[in-house]
């Protein structure tokens, strides 16, 4: 039988937290001998969430180490996953934060952006066209003329100490016999390029982008292991022609297909992002075997 393992990243608590693998194999993926199993990281934290622990905590030990005191500023849309988690860990462990937004502050503030404001993250709402600009030296010099002194970290907290956590996110897996693939979502790659770095010889990773084009994550991913110091196994790939139009977007009937499974296995519908990955994975998995040299 093939075995397949889904990472979810939504939910991740900094102290004290077991990852738990539960078997979520549909009856449609059975028939075709797949085990679907999920590594569920949601029982951990309520804002720290997901990957964002494992992003962030090698982030915050290093910042804290060089005893800095300047504000850790990072980047995020209004509904930053990310943003969120920065904020709270911020507000706990007594370390100012920035949240660069992309797009003008809008008359009411997203309830994430709420919160983030309730825990102390300084918000600076920037123009669409100004955001995409913000990995460029030009802009953070201008940032700091604007903000004073402040520790980037990239959007999405995707850095190679990012890496480096990620990396970690398989401890989930000790004492299992190790998957045929690994499945997770991708946003920057950052999570992604943990586990490929991470993932036991005989694992093929499988990578689900959220956005529409999102070829140079090879790239991108290729660049942070290299950063990071970690081999490229090179038995990975990405799933390109998952999304549904872009971020975020699900049609009608995919949703109805995903309402469907989730409740026959018992899974919280913020698992669904992950399931999703893996029936896509699952339309492509014949491919996957015979390992193509560019993405779907
Ligand atoms: C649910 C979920 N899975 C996976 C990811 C992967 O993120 P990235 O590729 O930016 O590391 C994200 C975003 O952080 C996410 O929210």
């Amino acid at each position: 039988m093939m075995r397949a393992i889904s990472v979810d990243c939504q939910t991740v608590s900094p102290t004290d937290f077991s990852l738990s693998l539960r078997d979520v194999t549909p009856a449609s993926f059975a028939r075709q001998q797949v085990q679907l199993q999920l590594l569920d990281l949601t029982g951990i934290h309520p804002f720290i969430s997901g990957n964002k622990w494992f992003k962030l905590k090698y982030n915050l030990a290093a910042y804290e180490a060089a005893g800095k005191c300047c504000p850790l500023l990072s980047f995020g849309g209004a509904w930053s996953n990310h943003i969120h988690a920065l904020a709270y860990a911020g507000y706990q462990a007594n370390i100012p934060t920035i949240g660069v937004i992309r797009g003008e502050r809008p008359p009411e503030l997203s309830a994430m952006l709420q919160d983030a404001e309730s825990w102390g993250m300084q918000l600076e709402f920037v123009s669409r066209a100004d955001y995409r600009e913000k990995d460029s030296e030009a802009f953070r010099v201008a940032l700091r003329e604007r903000l004073g002194e402040f520790e980037y970290l990239p959007e999405g907290g995707s850095n190679v100490l990012a890496v480096k956590g990620c990396m970690e996110i398989l401890s989930g897996l000790d004492g299992n016999e190790a998957p045929d693939f690994l499945c997770c979502a991708c946003g920057t790659g950052a999570t992604l390029a943990g586990l490929i770095a991470a993932a036991p010889p005989e694992t093929q990773v499988l990578g689900v982008p959220a956005l529409k084009g999102a070829d140079f994550l090879y790239d991108d991913i290729r660049g942070l292991l290299k950063q990071a110091g970690y081999a490229d196994s090179g038995r990975w790939r990405l799933i390109l022609s998952a999304h549904e139009g872009g971020y975020g977007k699900i049609s009608p009937a995919w949703r109805i297909v995903l309402s469907v499974f989730v409740s026959a296995a018992g899974c919280s519908w913020s698992l669904c992002i992950q399931v999703s990955c893996c029936w896509r994975w699952k339309t492509c998995w014949r491919r996957v075997n015979s390992l193509p040299a560019a993405g779907w």
